[in-house]
Protein backbone atom coordinates (compact mmCIF):
# COMPACT_ATOMS: atom_id res chain seq x y z
CA UNK A 1 0.00 0.00 0.00
CA UNK A 2 0.99 3.14 -0.72
CA UNK A 3 0.22 6.42 0.62
CA UNK A 4 -0.26 9.18 -0.80
CA UNK A 5 -1.73 12.14 1.66
CA UNK A 6 -0.92 13.80 4.13
CA UNK A 7 2.91 12.53 2.73
CA UNK A 8 3.75 10.30 -0.01
CA UNK A 9 5.44 6.64 1.77
CA UNK A 10 5.83 3.65 -0.37
CA UNK A 11 5.35 0.75 1.27
CA UNK A 12 2.64 2.46 4.55
CA UNK A 13 1.36 0.68 7.52
CA UNK A 14 -2.59 1.45 7.17
CA UNK A 15 -2.78 1.09 11.58
CA UNK A 16 -0.45 4.41 11.05
CA UNK A 17 -3.01 5.87 8.28
CA UNK A 18 -5.85 5.26 9.82
CA UNK A 19 -4.44 6.44 13.73
CA UNK A 20 -6.53 9.27 14.83
CA UNK A 21 -5.60 11.50 18.02
CA UNK A 22 -9.05 12.75 18.81
CA UNK A 23 -11.57 10.06 18.08
CA UNK A 24 -13.53 11.20 21.36
CA UNK A 25 -15.94 13.19 21.75
CA UNK A 26 -17.01 15.44 24.74
CA UNK A 27 -20.05 14.36 26.63
CA UNK A 28 -21.64 11.01 26.45
CA UNK A 29 -22.08 10.25 22.85
CA UNK A 30 -19.62 8.06 20.86
CA UNK A 31 -17.74 9.10 17.67
CA UNK A 32 -19.21 7.76 14.85
CA UNK A 33 -17.03 6.59 11.74
CA UNK A 34 -18.30 4.27 8.93
CA UNK A 35 -16.21 2.16 6.45
CA UNK A 36 -17.70 1.69 2.91
CA UNK A 37 -16.05 0.48 -0.79
CA UNK A 38 -17.72 2.06 -4.11
CA UNK A 39 -16.91 1.41 -7.67
CA UNK A 40 -15.88 4.59 -9.79
CA UNK A 41 -19.82 5.12 -10.58
CA UNK A 42 -20.28 5.32 -7.31
CA UNK A 43 -22.33 1.79 -6.86
CA UNK A 44 -22.51 0.22 -3.35
CA UNK A 45 -22.79 -3.41 -4.04
CA UNK A 46 -22.84 -5.37 -7.35
CA UNK A 47 -25.96 -8.01 -7.97
CA UNK A 48 -26.59 -7.27 -3.97
CA UNK A 49 -23.46 -7.19 -2.83
CA UNK A 50 -19.99 -5.75 -1.83
CA UNK A 51 -17.81 -8.79 -2.65
CA UNK A 52 -16.81 -7.88 -6.34
CA UNK A 53 -16.16 -4.47 -4.99
CA UNK A 54 -13.49 -5.40 -2.46
CA UNK A 55 -9.81 -6.11 -2.98
CA UNK A 56 -7.06 -6.87 -0.42
CA UNK A 57 -6.38 -3.54 0.55
CA UNK A 58 -10.27 -2.56 1.38
CA UNK A 59 -10.56 -5.91 3.26
CA UNK A 60 -6.93 -5.41 4.90
CA UNK A 61 -8.46 -1.93 6.04
CA UNK A 62 -11.80 -3.32 6.68
CA UNK A 63 -10.53 -5.52 9.03
CA UNK A 64 -8.04 -3.06 10.58
CA UNK A 65 -10.65 -0.54 11.53
CA UNK A 66 -12.57 -3.36 13.55
CA UNK A 67 -10.43 -3.21 15.59
CA UNK A 68 -10.85 0.32 16.82
CA UNK A 69 -14.22 -0.35 16.85
CA UNK A 70 -16.06 -0.90 20.46
CA UNK A 71 -19.12 -1.97 18.23
CA UNK A 72 -19.94 -2.64 14.74
CA UNK A 73 -23.35 -1.09 13.41
CA UNK A 74 -24.76 -1.85 10.29
CA UNK A 75 -28.51 -2.36 9.08
CA UNK A 76 -30.75 -5.08 8.91
CA UNK A 77 -30.46 -5.25 4.72
CA UNK A 78 -27.09 -5.56 4.90
CA UNK A 79 -27.07 -8.47 7.67
CA UNK A 80 -29.31 -10.38 5.06
CA UNK A 81 -27.49 -9.56 2.20
CA UNK A 82 -23.78 -10.00 3.26
CA UNK A 83 -25.32 -12.92 5.77
CA UNK A 84 -23.60 -11.38 8.89
CA UNK A 85 -21.81 -13.24 10.97
CA UNK A 86 -19.76 -12.16 14.58
CA UNK A 87 -16.80 -10.58 14.31
CA UNK A 88 -14.08 -13.07 14.68
CA UNK A 89 -10.64 -11.44 15.15
CA UNK A 90 -9.01 -8.69 17.92
CA UNK A 91 -11.15 -7.82 20.42
CA UNK A 92 -14.23 -8.73 19.24
CA UNK A 93 -16.76 -6.34 19.26
CA UNK A 94 -20.47 -6.78 19.17
CA UNK A 95 -22.08 -6.64 16.10
CA UNK A 96 -25.30 -4.09 16.75
CA UNK A 97 -28.38 -4.20 14.55
CA UNK A 98 -30.69 -1.68 13.16
CA UNK A 99 -34.30 -3.16 12.14
CA UNK A 100 -37.60 -2.36 12.71
CA UNK A 101 -38.84 -5.46 11.39
CA UNK A 102 -37.05 -7.61 13.23
CA UNK A 103 -36.72 -9.99 10.49
CA UNK A 104 -33.35 -11.82 11.15
CA UNK A 105 -32.52 -15.51 11.61
CA UNK A 106 -31.65 -15.63 15.51
CA UNK A 107 -30.03 -19.29 14.52
CA UNK A 108 -27.58 -18.12 12.68
CA UNK A 109 -23.90 -17.51 13.09
CA UNK A 110 -24.28 -13.67 14.28
CA UNK A 111 -26.49 -14.75 17.44
CA UNK A 112 -25.81 -18.23 17.90
CA UNK A 113 -21.58 -18.01 17.83
CA UNK A 114 -21.19 -14.37 18.80
CA UNK A 115 -18.26 -13.98 21.74
CA UNK A 116 -19.75 -10.92 23.07
CA UNK A 117 -23.35 -10.56 22.55
CA UNK A 118 -25.44 -9.03 19.75
CA UNK A 119 -27.25 -5.84 19.86
CA UNK A 120 -30.36 -5.08 18.01
CA UNK A 121 -31.76 -1.51 18.35
CA UNK A 122 -35.36 -1.55 17.58
CA UNK A 123 -38.17 0.88 18.03
CA UNK A 124 -41.32 0.54 20.35
CA UNK A 125 -43.64 -0.77 16.94
CA UNK A 126 -41.80 -3.54 16.36
CA UNK A 127 -43.53 -6.97 16.78
CA UNK A 128 -43.67 -7.70 20.56
CA UNK A 129 -43.53 -11.10 19.35
CA UNK A 130 -40.62 -10.86 17.42
CA UNK A 131 -38.90 -8.98 20.30
CA UNK A 132 -39.36 -11.51 22.47
CA UNK A 133 -37.58 -14.08 20.71
CA UNK A 134 -34.69 -11.56 19.66
CA UNK A 135 -34.26 -10.84 23.44
CA UNK A 136 -33.52 -14.50 24.35
CA UNK A 137 -30.35 -14.69 22.11
CA UNK A 138 -29.50 -10.94 21.78
CA UNK A 139 -29.56 -7.58 23.97
CA UNK A 140 -32.44 -5.95 22.39
CA UNK A 141 -31.85 -1.85 22.91
CA UNK A 142 -35.53 -0.12 22.33
CA UNK A 143 -34.31 3.40 20.83
CA UNK A 144 -37.86 5.23 19.12
CA UNK A 145 -40.90 4.83 18.04
CA UNK A 146 -42.00 4.00 14.58
CA UNK A 147 -38.23 3.88 13.81
CA UNK A 148 -35.14 3.89 15.16
CA UNK A 149 -33.86 7.53 16.33
CA UNK A 150 -30.19 6.99 15.53
CA UNK A 151 -29.53 9.84 17.94
CA UNK A 152 -30.71 8.13 21.18
CA UNK A 153 -29.17 5.00 19.75
CA UNK A 154 -25.96 6.09 19.95
CA UNK A 155 -26.71 7.43 23.41
CA UNK A 156 -27.70 4.29 24.31
CA UNK A 157 -24.62 2.33 22.67
CA UNK A 158 -22.73 5.66 24.21
CA UNK A 159 -23.99 4.63 27.94
CA UNK A 160 -22.85 1.28 27.68
CA UNK A 161 -19.63 2.65 27.73
CA UNK A 162 -19.10 2.22 23.98
CA UNK A 163 -16.59 5.25 22.61
CA UNK A 164 -16.15 4.19 18.64
CA UNK A 165 -19.04 3.45 16.34
CA UNK A 166 -17.98 2.24 13.22
CA UNK A 167 -20.80 1.77 11.15
CA UNK A 168 -20.55 -0.61 8.11
CA UNK A 169 -22.98 0.09 6.32
CA UNK A 170 -25.60 0.20 4.05
CA UNK A 171 -26.44 2.85 2.43
CA UNK A 172 -29.77 3.22 4.08
CA UNK A 173 -28.71 3.32 7.16
CA UNK A 174 -25.10 5.45 6.34
CA UNK A 175 -27.84 8.21 4.58
CA UNK A 176 -29.80 8.64 7.96
CA UNK A 177 -26.28 9.08 10.09
CA UNK A 178 -25.17 11.89 7.25
CA UNK A 179 -28.99 13.54 7.38
CA UNK A 180 -28.99 13.39 11.21
CA UNK A 181 -25.66 14.87 11.06
CA UNK A 182 -24.00 12.32 13.38
CA UNK A 183 -21.18 10.77 11.27
CA UNK A 184 -17.72 11.97 12.42
CA UNK A 185 -15.00 10.07 9.97
CA UNK A 186 -15.57 8.49 6.48
CA UNK A 187 -13.66 5.66 5.46
CA UNK A 188 -14.22 5.01 2.03
CA UNK A 189 -12.43 2.94 -0.69
CA UNK A 190 -12.92 3.84 -4.27
CA UNK A 191 -12.17 0.62 -6.60
CA UNK A 192 -11.40 0.75 -10.43
CA UNK A 193 -14.65 -0.90 -11.69
CA UNK A 194 -17.66 0.72 -13.69
CA UNK A 195 -20.10 -2.14 -12.96
CA UNK A 196 -23.39 0.21 -14.09
CA UNK A 197 -26.34 -1.03 -12.58
CA UNK A 198 -29.43 0.45 -10.42
CA UNK A 199 -27.78 -0.55 -6.74
CA UNK A 200 -27.48 2.22 -4.48
CA UNK A 201 -24.77 4.75 -4.09
CA UNK A 202 -22.19 5.22 -0.83
CA UNK A 203 -25.33 7.24 0.83
CA UNK A 204 -29.43 6.84 0.59
CA UNK A 205 -30.60 10.18 1.54
CA UNK A 206 -32.99 13.14 1.00
CA UNK A 207 -30.81 16.38 -0.52
CA UNK A 208 -28.59 17.35 1.94
CA UNK A 209 -28.98 21.54 2.75
CA UNK A 210 -26.37 22.75 2.78
CA UNK A 211 -23.86 19.62 1.56
CA UNK A 212 -22.43 18.08 4.34
CA UNK A 213 -18.48 18.70 4.05
CA UNK A 214 -15.59 16.63 4.82
CA UNK A 215 -12.07 17.09 5.42
CA UNK A 216 -9.75 14.63 3.43
CA UNK A 217 -7.27 13.54 5.66
CA UNK A 218 -5.35 10.40 4.01
CA UNK A 219 -5.35 8.53 0.52
CA UNK A 220 -3.93 5.34 0.03
CA UNK A 221 -3.49 4.04 -3.34
CA UNK A 222 -3.23 -0.07 -3.34
CA UNK A 223 -3.52 -1.92 -6.88
CA UNK A 224 -5.72 0.90 -8.33
CA UNK A 225 -7.98 1.06 -5.43
CA UNK A 226 -7.80 4.63 -3.36
CA UNK A 227 -8.50 4.01 0.29
CA UNK A 228 -9.46 7.66 1.40
CA UNK A 229 -9.79 8.58 5.11
CA UNK A 230 -12.17 12.05 5.45
CA UNK A 231 -13.38 13.90 8.38
CA UNK A 232 -15.85 16.04 8.78
CA UNK A 233 -15.23 19.70 8.00
CA UNK A 234 -15.78 22.03 10.56
CA UNK A 235 -18.81 24.44 9.54
CA UNK A 236 -18.43 27.77 8.11
CA UNK A 237 -18.36 30.54 10.31
N1 LIG B 1 -20.45 -0.75 -0.41
C1 LIG B 1 -20.50 -0.92 0.88
O1 LIG B 1 -19.56 -0.55 1.60
C2 LIG B 1 -21.69 -1.58 1.50
C3 LIG B 1 -21.79 -1.68 2.88
C4 LIG B 1 -22.90 -2.31 3.41
C5 LIG B 1 -23.88 -2.81 2.59
N2 LIG B 1 -23.74 -2.70 1.24
C6 LIG B 1 -24.79 -3.22 0.35
O2 LIG B 1 -25.94 -2.43 0.55
C7 LIG B 1 -27.10 -3.24 0.44
C8 LIG B 1 -27.87 -3.14 1.74
O3 LIG B 1 -27.93 -1.83 2.18
P1 LIG B 1 -29.27 -0.98 2.28
O4 LIG B 1 -28.89 0.45 2.22
O5 LIG B 1 -30.28 -1.48 1.28
O6 LIG B 1 -29.83 -1.35 3.68
P2 LIG B 1 -29.20 -1.19 5.15
O7 LIG B 1 -28.93 0.24 5.42
O8 LIG B 1 -28.14 -2.18 5.37
O9 LIG B 1 -30.43 -1.69 6.02
C9 LIG B 1 -31.68 -1.07 5.90
C10 LIG B 1 -32.55 -1.73 6.94
O10 LIG B 1 -32.04 -1.42 8.23
C11 LIG B 1 -33.10 -1.17 9.11
N3 LIG B 1 -33.10 0.24 9.44
C12 LIG B 1 -32.31 1.21 8.93
N4 LIG B 1 -32.56 2.37 9.54
C13 LIG B 1 -33.54 2.13 10.44
C14 LIG B 1 -34.20 2.91 11.40
N5 LIG B 1 -33.93 4.21 11.57
N6 LIG B 1 -35.14 2.33 12.18
C15 LIG B 1 -35.43 1.01 12.05
N7 LIG B 1 -34.80 0.20 11.16
C16 LIG B 1 -33.87 0.77 10.38
C17 LIG B 1 -34.36 -1.59 8.38
O11 LIG B 1 -34.41 -2.99 8.63
P3 LIG B 1 -35.75 -3.85 8.68
O12 LIG B 1 -36.15 -3.98 7.25
O13 LIG B 1 -35.30 -5.14 9.29
O14 LIG B 1 -36.73 -3.10 9.51
C18 LIG B 1 -34.00 -1.30 6.95
O15 LIG B 1 -34.78 -2.03 6.03
C19 LIG B 1 -26.62 -4.63 0.15
O16 LIG B 1 -26.65 -4.80 -1.25
C20 LIG B 1 -25.20 -4.62 0.64
O17 LIG B 1 -24.41 -5.54 -0.06
C21 LIG B 1 -22.69 -2.08 0.69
Amino acid sequence: MRQLLPTVVDQVDPATAYAESSRGRPGGRPWVMANMVASVDGRAAVEGRTAALSGAADRAVFNLLRTLADVVLVGAATVRAERYGPVRSGARPPVAVVTRSLDLDWTSPLFAEAVQRTEVLTCTSADPGRRAAATQVADVIVAGEGQVDLSRALDELGARGRRVVLCEGGPHLLGQLVVADLLDELCFTLDPLLVGGIEPSLIVAPPIHPPQRLRLVSVIEDDGALLLRYLRAPAPA
